[in-house]
């Protein structure tokens, strides 16, 4: 089994390395698939790849990333190992412009195949852009934030993205920074109570 999925992930990486459906494939250095642990339980979608992810071929790597790192670390997640992290849109949109509605309808084949084939329980949904890609709701990221909302069958909640909390960085109550935390804190709650509740148990009839 484990070796069947790990083949099915190569050869989902090798696919998407070879994707031209979109104009941003024109501009990248590397197609920026996935970090972390493909048995997780917790995705964390952004929404597209930076310059450092550009160049390494790995999603949140940069200053976000390394931010992001920490904020789970500050709820005993580690990302490489408690996480599998990606992106709405696989490929570095120029000068870090928004990704276009084609470019993240173009790129959502491959994020529903990665659900797929990860499984994952919760989805983490860093940032307007993903919140709009992911779930088709516009909207202000300080009004979407910490509401869980259902999506292929799991429940995803929007967070502040890291880059915003880079330029946010107070940790002061009812700060985004503040926010994110309190919200990875849920995360992490329900994250433990999904390990420990039995299978039938973990109905998805209301949020988290
Ligand atoms: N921000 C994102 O949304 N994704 C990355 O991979 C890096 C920064
Ligand atoms: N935010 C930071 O900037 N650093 C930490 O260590 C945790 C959260």
């Amino acid at each position: 089994m484990e070796g069947d999925s790990g083949a099915a992930l190569q050869q989902f990486a090798r696919d998407c390395a070879n994707c031209r459906r979109c104009p941003l494939a024109e501009g990248r250095q590397q197609v920026v698939v996935s970090r972390g642990n493909p048995r997780a339980a917790l995705m964390v979608i952004g929404e597209g790849p930076g310059a450092q992810e550009d160049a390494t071929g790995s999603p949140f790597v940069g200053r976000a990333g390394q931010l992001l790192d920490r904020m789970l670390a500050s709820v005993g997640l580690e990302s490489n190992r408690d996480a599998y992290i990606c992106n709405v849109v696989k490929c570095r949109p120029p000068d870090n412009r928004k990704p276009t509605p084609q470019e993240m309808a173009a790129c959502m084949p491959w994020l529903l195949q990665q659900v797929e084939l990860v499984q994952p329980k919760l989805v983490l949904l860093a940032g307007a852009t993903a919140v709009e890609g992911v779930l088709g709701i516009k909207g202000g990221i300080t009004r979407l934030r910490g509401q869980w909302r259902p999506w292929q069958g799991r429940w995803c909640l929007p967070i502040f993205p890291p880059s915003y909390l880079l330029r946010n960085p107070s940790r002061e109550p009812d700060t985004p920074k503040w926010h994110t935390w309190q919200d990875l804190r849920a995360v992490r709650a329900r994250l433990d109570q999904l390990e420990t509740a039995p299978a039938h148990a973990q109905d998805s009839s209301g949020a988290p």
